[in-house]
């Protein structure tokens, strides 16, 4: 398969990126991440909206927010005539590597418990889970929590 060109999202992404949301992610629960609020971490220095351009088009995004220690991937989607050929995995690969750069420790990631695939790429990804929360989409939906350690902590012990 050709590379896929992966690229930073601009403003003009958001309606795309938020209509790809609400079909492959939020199915079933409503609409959060809706154009404005994908706009605003488009615009937002500490996240990095990364998205992969095939010749039919944009056909996957991921959203990363940097912290001081840890990285949140907030949402990723392929879209699903392109599943199974790796993008995924090149997109969070991209994704990590800002983050290992910044010298941030940890990434979590939250994903629908009714989601195996999502629960079995993350896993493939070396994500280990940690967690489960109770009802934490909207209050009906249990999220499983998993994080991948990028580097283990060396903080000074206070004197
Ligand atoms: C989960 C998702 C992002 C994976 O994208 P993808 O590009 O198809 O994944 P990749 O091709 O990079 O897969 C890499 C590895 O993950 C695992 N994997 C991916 N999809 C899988 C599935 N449906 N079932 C089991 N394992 C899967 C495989 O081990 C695969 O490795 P392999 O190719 O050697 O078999 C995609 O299915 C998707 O967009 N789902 C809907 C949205 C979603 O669930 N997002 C994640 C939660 S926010």
């Amino acid at each position: 398969m050709l590379l896929p060109g992966i690229r930073l999202a601009t403003a003009a992404d958001a309606l795309v990126i938020a209509d790809m949301s609400r079909e492959y992610i939020e199915h079933g629960l409503g609409w959060s991440w809706n154009t404005a609020r994908i706009a605003a971490a488009i615009a937002d220095a500490s996240t990095n909206v990364a998205v992969v351009d095939l010749s039919s088009g944009m056909v996957a995004f991921g959203i990363m927010h940097y912290g001081e220690h840890t990285a949140h991937l907030a949402l990723l989607a392929v879209h699903p005539r392109h599943r199974n050929r790796g993008i995924a995995a090149r997109l969070v690969t991209w994704l990590e590597k800002s983050a290992d750069t910044a010298g941030i420790e940890r990434i979590r990631v939250e994903a629908r418990s009714d989601n195996p695939a999502a629960l079995a790429f993350y896993r493939k990804q070396g994500y280990q889970q940690t967690g489960r929360l109770a009802n934490y989409y909207r209050g009906v939906l249990d999220a499983v929590r998993l994080e991948k350690t990028l580097r283990v902590a060396v903080r000074e012990s206070p004197q």
